[in-house]
């Protein structure tokens, strides 16, 4: 055995004993990262050796070659065991620190539910379908043109003031944001020819002082029928049907004179107050009757307007609350409540009606 042999036996044994002591000792995966570049890696104690064999004469090469490899299979075989067991180590310790404490009650989720004003105008939509009338939908910033000229309703006309209006800022033409859902009578016939029918549910603007009973937007339910012998039979039959599938079988419809310019003759209607039966109660201020919207038979102007012919056809129109309706049904005293976004107030809704 030459010298260098004796020195390389004596390395293999030293780099055996220390690599094996200091495996003991290793308590983190992070220790055996280091241990194992230490000895094994491209830079380590045994790779070194294993790389000096080169310089031994050539017939001890292969006994000093064997014994360095066997030194890499032991620490390659001890290590493994240690390795795993300090892995497992990091993965049960980050198992503790992310524990959930799954007899905690969960979050309950927040579940939409419709908004008072949706239920009424699906429930209007329904009942209007079974009368044959279409609903249809309009933009709620409109022009002059359709939100007041169309509708009888000119320019200098004092009319005009009635709806205070919430105008659109433009150079050229007169934009508002509509101040009823009339505007879609004009849009409609202009777009089919009679027989029409349909309504439009829908929101409206007007530029006015808030109180319990006005909001300065609320919504609106247009309806309109032309037709060949339209009369206002026809009008007060649909709405007293109408009032009954909302309010029950016993409900009476009211009209009384009221004027609108693009109606004539106009009215406005009421229905008998489905709490106390007419008598008179809180809901009703002591009337007996809650108001629910103007409507009458559409003007010849209007008729004209839209390039129908008043002698040959004839129709009504009308425009009820929405809001009105809701308030009504599920006893809501403020009107501003459907549009403030109070969450408190949509969340007993919701709870209250399901
Ligand atoms: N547009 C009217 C309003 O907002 C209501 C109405 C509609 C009256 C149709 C008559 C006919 O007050």
């Amino acid at each position: 055995m030459s010298t260098a042999q004796h020195g390389l036996a004596a390395d293999i044994e030293t780099v055996r004993t220390e690599a094996l002591d200091r495996l003991e000792t290793l308590a983190t995966a992070a220790n055996a990262t280091e241990w194992e570049s230490n000895y094994l890696g491209p830079r380590g104690r045994v790779t070194l050796l294993l790389r000096g064999l080169g310089q031994l004469p050539k017939e001890e090469r292969p006994i000093a070659g064997r014994a360095a490899q066997q030194l890499r299979n032991e620490l390659t075989d001890a290590f493994g065991p240690v390795n795993e067991r300090l892995a497992l180590e990091v993965i049960a310790a980050r198992l503790v620190a992310d524990a959930v404490d799954i007899s905690l009650p969960g979050r309950k989720p927040t579940i939409g539910a419709a908004h008072p004003i949706s239920i009424v105008t699906a429930e209007l939509v329904d009942i209007f379908a079974l009368l044959g009338f279409q609903a249809v939908f309009g933009p709620e910033v409109e022009t002059g043109r359709y939100n007041f000229d169309l509708l009888n309703i000119p320019a200098e006309h004092p009319a005009r003031d009635v709806w205070d209006t919430i105008h659109v800022e433009t150079q050229g033409e007169e934009i508002v944001l509509r101040t009823h859902t009339s505007p879609m009578q004009a849009r409609t016939m202009e777009r089919l020819q009679p027989p029409v029918r349909v309504i439009v549910p829908g929101r409206a603007f007007r530029f006015e002082a808030q109180d319990a009973s006005h909001e300065w937007q609320f919504t609106q339910l247009e309806g309109l029928a032309v037709d060949r012998n339209i009369t206002m039979a026809d009008l007060k039959g649909t709405l007293q049907e109408v009032a009954r599938q909302l309010f029950g079988p016993e409900r009476r419809i009211r009209f009384r004179c009221d004027f609108f310019p693009f109606v004539e003759p106009g009215v406005d209607f009421a229905v008998d107050c489905a709490i106390c039966d007419g008598k008179g109660c809180r809901v009703c201020k002591h009337t007996g009757w809650l108001e629910m919207g103007g409507a009458g038979m559409v003007h010849p102007n209007v008729l004209r307007g839209v390039g129908y012919d008043p002698d040959e056809v004839s129709g009504f129109a009308f425009g009820l609350g929405i809001d009105r309706i809701a308030m009504m049904k599920y006893g809501v005293d403020d009107v501003r409540a459907f549009a403030n976004n109070d969450i408190r107030f949509l969340r007993d809704f919701a709870e209250a009606v399901g």
